[in-house]
């Protein structure tokens, strides 16, 4: 493996998800009505449902805001993101609230048929330079994006790629940022082969130790951008395939199918669109046909 060092800068840590800065100090209380008003604004925002079972931890994930704010309760804190006319107020609190657990290599089956099937698919019915656009939606902090460019580099060995691309959104602007920098803490990269980490990662050395970067050729084929999945989506052109996994989970029914009819629309004829392990479209109305368990086709 190639070895990175450059810059001052160091990481800045990473808080743990669902824990309160200041731990000794004591978290104000949430009611009932303060959560209704809080998990209520998430929902009309971003979709997300938060069942009352999530009390305790929007309580842990926002108390920070109560204190660096100097807000004596949850009420005030909703006040305040209401008053803010900059929504800087609301993206924090929806970066705070969603739930951003990723990885490389993340549910394998998906990527085995992405190189071993549906690329060879694509490359049989391309006769010039492939044209391919993919969408990694919900991609958290890049682990989803990334395999999906080392698929494909893989795959496409010798081949050129100038006109293929990766787009990969989020809500979460700090799982954004993360993403766009590439770089990771070398336990992340464990699910991915030895041969795969020396050929699509450089490591860390001096300050990055126990860090690792992904190369330049990884990253040039993803864009990262914010997207909230309940707003219009911008796109001119339409997508080969669009990765979707463990997003739709956090979403009720109804949300689920307009989002899945929203991926639809946005999909190239025999388009593919991939849904998370756990996740499922029946009991939704949709135009897919099922091609294996969570991978349809339009
Ligand atoms: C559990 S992660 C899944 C990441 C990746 N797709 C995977 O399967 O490893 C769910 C992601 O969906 C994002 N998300 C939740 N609601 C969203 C919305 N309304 N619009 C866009 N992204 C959203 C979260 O910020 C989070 O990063």
């Amino acid at each position: 493996m190639a070895h990175f060092a450059w810059g001052k800068t160091r990481q800045t840590k990473v808080e743990q998800e669902g824990s309160a800065p200041g731990l000794g100090l004591i978290m104000p209380d949430i009611t009932d009505a303060e959560f209704n008003q809080l998990s209520q604004l998430v929902y009309q925002h971003a979709g997300i449902h938060l069942p009352p079972q999530k009390k305790e931890l929007v309580r842990s994930r926002l108390t920070k805001f109560l204190r660096s704010r100097k807000l004596a309760s949850f009420h005030e804190y909703y006040q305040a993101v209401l008053k803010d006319t900059t929504g800087l107020e609301l993206i924090n609190l929806l970066d705070a609230i969603s739930t951003n657990m990723t990885a490389f290599w993340r549910e394998p089956k998906h990527f085995e048929f992405l190189g071993q099937e549906l690329l060879p698919t694509l490359q049989q019915k391309c006769k010039r330079t492939p044209q391919w656009r993919f969408w990694s939606a919900g991609c958290s902090s890049g682990e989803e994006p990334y395999t999906m460019a080392m698929v494909l580099l893989n795959a496409m060995a010798n081949k050129d790629l100038t006109a293929v691309k990766i787009y990969a959104s989020d809500i979460n602007t700090q799982v954004l940022n993360q993403a766009q920098r590439g770089i990771y803490p070398l336990s992340r990269v464990e699910p991915l082969s030895p041969e795969w980490r020396r050929r699509y990662f450089q490591k860390g050395v001096n300050q990055f130790e126990g860090y690792v970067r992904v190369k330049p050729e990884v990253k040039q084929l993803v864009e990262f951008f914010r997207l909230n999945l309940m707003d219009h989506f911008p796109f001119k052109q339409e997508f080969d395939v669009i990765f979707c996994r463990n997003v739709m989970i956090y979403f009720e029914k109804g949300t689920q199918t307009e989002l899945v009819n929203k991926f639809y629309q946005c999909l190239k004829p025999n388009g593919y669109l991939f849904i998370g392990h756990s996740e499922s479209l029946c009991n939704i109305s949709h135009q897919f046909a099922y091609v294996k368990p969570t991978i349809y086709r339009k």
